[in-house]
């Protein structure tokens, strides 16, 4: 059976890699102008700086490339990364000055003291049928021009990539092992576009939000989605044999598969937002709550520290940014109503979570690990 075959190889070839454990962070959104008449106007570029070393977050993903924030991390360690708009993409992608320009306003200035160290063109630009406009075509040109840009800049250290979602992306997340990229974006974006990352030593990055495939499959055991280990809480991937005791690992190890049947397996998969709403979502979202979110950020940080990558590849996933730092009050977007924060408004603490530190690996990431191993002896 060649896909036997083929995923036994992707398998070894995956177990074999080594690498460090993958970095957390977290992602800043600067509110809305006219969410900032409430009654908690945004805390200062330098108190979101302090707050960010203060909770040992290692990263910070700045979606609106705000200059007063980047600048507030100067001599901090906190690598960061930005995005740009994906209305700027048609100008970028014709007019490499434009490019140098957007550079020269938020990286030039800053770099390296603010320690930039990766910058996404775009966000979930195949999720147009939402958006006003199809920004797809531009943005291997865009990026590109920002990659030349850096070039002619000197600075060779950080990395262009864009920003996917799992849910207009990939085809499917069970069993992981038939995941694909949805066409016809898998030929006509993506392929190009992995080219593209691995040509200049990028990563993959893509939005995975067990929460939302959970609320669309009701069939779904909610431990399987906030990584509790129950005896029985597992799902088989018959094809490749691997067996799944969570839903990111799920998710992940889709997106991998896709990347691999183009023959990109090694290209390093950044998860650029992922979390769990503790409230404020539409009447009937019982799953957003407070209890729930945190066993989920709770367990996705023991299931990074632990090591064990996911199933289809020992170093897992290379960064994962929480989606999202603070509550924001009445966004006017209706996802932002949400409230994804890990710290509240008033900037408290909401869990009990240690971003980073020393990896422990418990009794049953032991257990885990132990599985995995008598999988794979039991494949050959
Ligand atoms: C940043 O990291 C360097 C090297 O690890 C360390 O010497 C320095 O004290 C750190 N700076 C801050 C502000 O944490
Ligand atoms: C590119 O952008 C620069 C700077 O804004 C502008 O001067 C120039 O005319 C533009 N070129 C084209 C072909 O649009
Ligand atoms: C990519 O990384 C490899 C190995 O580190 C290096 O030899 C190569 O020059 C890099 N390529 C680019 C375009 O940075
Ligand atoms: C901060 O906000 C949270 C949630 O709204 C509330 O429970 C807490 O008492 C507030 N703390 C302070 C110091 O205002």
């Amino acid at each position: 059976m060649p896909s036997f075959l083929f995923f036994s190889l992707l398998f070894l070839s995956f177990f074999h890699s080594t690498s460090a454990l993958p970095s957390i962070g977290v992602t800043y959104s600067s509110p809305s102008p006219a969410a900032t008449t409430t009654n908690h106007p945004p805390p200062s570029p330098d108190k979101i700086s302090t707050t960010i070393s203060t909770l040992k977050i290692t990263s910070v993903r700045l979606p609106n490339a705000d200059p007063s924030l980047i600048k507030a991390f100067a001599f901090t360690n906190t690598s960061i990364f930005l995005s740009i708009a994906n209305p700027l993409l048609p100008a970028l992608a014709s007019n490499r000055s434009l490019a140098l320009r957007w550079l020269y306003r938020h990286v030039l200035p800053f770099y390296p003291r603010s320690k930039i160290t990766l910058i996404s063109v775009g966000n979930a630009v195949l999720d147009y049928s939402t958006a006003q406009e199809d920004f797809s075509p531009f943005l291997l040109p865009a990026m590109r021009n920002l990659y030349l840009a850096l070039q002619e800049l000197g600075i060779n250290k950080i990395p262009i990539s864009t920003t996917f979602s799992f849910f207009s992306t990939i085809t499917t997340a069970f069993p992981p092992s038939s995941a694909e990229f949805q066409q016809p974006a898998g030929d006509l974006i993506i392929k190009p576009l992995l080219q593209f990352l691995e040509q200049t030593n990028s990563s993959f990055l893509i939005n995975i939000y067990p929460y939302n495939l959970f609320r669309l499959n009701s069939e779904i055991p909610i431990g399987f989605a906030l990584f509790q280990d129950y005896p029985f809480n597992f799902r088989d991937d018959l094809v490749t044999g691997v067996r799944y005791f969570n839903l990111f690992d799920m998710m992940a190890d889709a997106v991998l598969t896709a990347m691999a049947v183009m023959g990109h397996e090694n290209i390093p998969l950044v998860v650029a937002e992922t979390g769990w709403p503790s409230g404020g979502g539409e009447a009937g979202e019982v799953e957003a709550n407070g209890v729930y979110a945190e066993m989920y950020l709770k367990g996705l940080v023991r299931h990074l520290k632990s090591g064990v990558g996911t199933p289809l590849k020992k170093d897992g996933v290379a960064q994962v940014y929480v989606y999202e730092l603070m509550d924001h009050e009445g966004g006017d977007h209706r996802e932002r109503a949400r409230q994804w924060g890990i710290l509240s408004e008033n900037m408290t603490r909401k869990y009990n979570v240690e971003f980073s530190g020393a990896p422990k690996i418990s009794g049953s990431f032991g257990i885990y690990f132990l599985g995995v191993m008598w999988l794979l002896l039991g494949c050959f």
